[in-house]
């Protein structure tokens, strides 16, 4: 299996957070209560005094501070109540604490973190400040898996900013949030629909004789292929995907590229590309496109 993911059902969603909440509000905003993709059911925080906790309780969202007496007892009480309330995803959102293997572990591939930079550049914190100082003319932001180090794991989907002239770290960051604020909410939809997963032994079999391509990508390259192959896979045409990631998968494989090229970043002319393609192959394009793009 490539993802836990699609549910066949609503994901109960909880969102990990530590200080102001403007993620958090853009997911509570994106997954209301009773859409299709599912909802946000709760809100946890280490930090007691953190506006994320009335941000989601002013939305009727269950909100609880475990306030910090250490990772063990943090962890052991969040990773019961996600338990508990039955969570199927969860999202880190300004939650400023590292948290241990044995939290990572058991929600490898269901936990996801933004962080606003694109990464591999720039992990860790003082973002904005370390961008300008070393003369970026561009900056962004990353939705990744998170694995068991800071800001490594695997990436979702990132989202890209110029830094302007004149540009100090506080209009920076509200650019960045900007899109961070449009791009979480699409990176959950591409996790929710299967078209977004840690490559793992279900890939290796599929990608087969492209297996040693695929993982000579940077890790900026690789979720285009992996949305690529899923798209295929998901199409019924799974025996492609070794021909289509080698640039020998026809128009399925074209199709399959454009499409999941796409999915991350709209373009005119990779549309135009798409409606020139045959029609069952722009059919089945367009469909994934519409799902992962209607907010609801
Ligand atoms: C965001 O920039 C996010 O990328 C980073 O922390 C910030 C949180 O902002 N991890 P907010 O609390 O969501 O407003």
């Amino acid at each position: 299996m490539l993802s836990p993911f699609p549910l066949g059902r609503p994901a109960r969603m909880a969102v990990m957070a530590s200080g102001r909440g403007t993620n958090l509000e853009a997911l509570l905003e994106a997954f209301p209560p009773q859409n299709p993709w599912g909802e946000v059911v709760l809100v946890l925080s280490d930090n007691p005094e953190a506006y994320a906790l009335k941000r989601a309780s002013r939305r009727g969202v269950e909100a609880v501070a475990i306030p910090w007496r250490g990772r063990k007892a943090f962890e052991r009480e969040a990773l019961d109540l996600l338990r508990a309330r039955g969570v199927d995803l969860v999202l880190l959102a300004g939650f400023m604490r590292l948290l241990s293997p044995g939290f990572v572990e058991p929600w490898y591939g269901r936990l996801l973190n933004i962080h606003p930079s694109l990464l591999p550049a720039y992990p860790g914190l003082h973002v904005h400040r370390r961008v300008l100082e070393a003369g970026e003319r561009e900056t962004g932001s990353t939705v990744h898996f998170v694995d068991q180090g800071m800001d490594t794991g695997p990436i979702v989907l990132q989202g890209r900013v110029p830094v302007l002239p004149g540009d100090t770290p506080e209009t920076l960051e509200r650019r960045v949030l900007f899109l961070e604020h449009r791009l979480y909410p699409r990176a959950v939809r591409l996790v929710l629909s299967g078209l977004a997963f840690p490559p793992g032994e279900g890939l290796k079999a599929l990608l087969g004789e492209a297996w040693p391509r695929f993982q000579g990508l940077s890790p900026r390259e690789k979720p285009l292929y992996l949305r690529a192959a899923a798209l295929l896979s998901a199409w019924g045409l799974g025996g492609l995907v070794p021909a289509a990631l080698m640039g020998q998968g026809g128009d399925w494989g074209r199709g399959a590229f454009l499409t999941a090229h796409l999915l991350a970043e709209d373009h005119p002319a990779l549309r135009r590309e798409l409606a020139e393609l045959p029609e069952e192959v722009r059919l089945r394009a367009e469909e994934a496109l519409r799902r992962v793009e209607s907010p609801l």
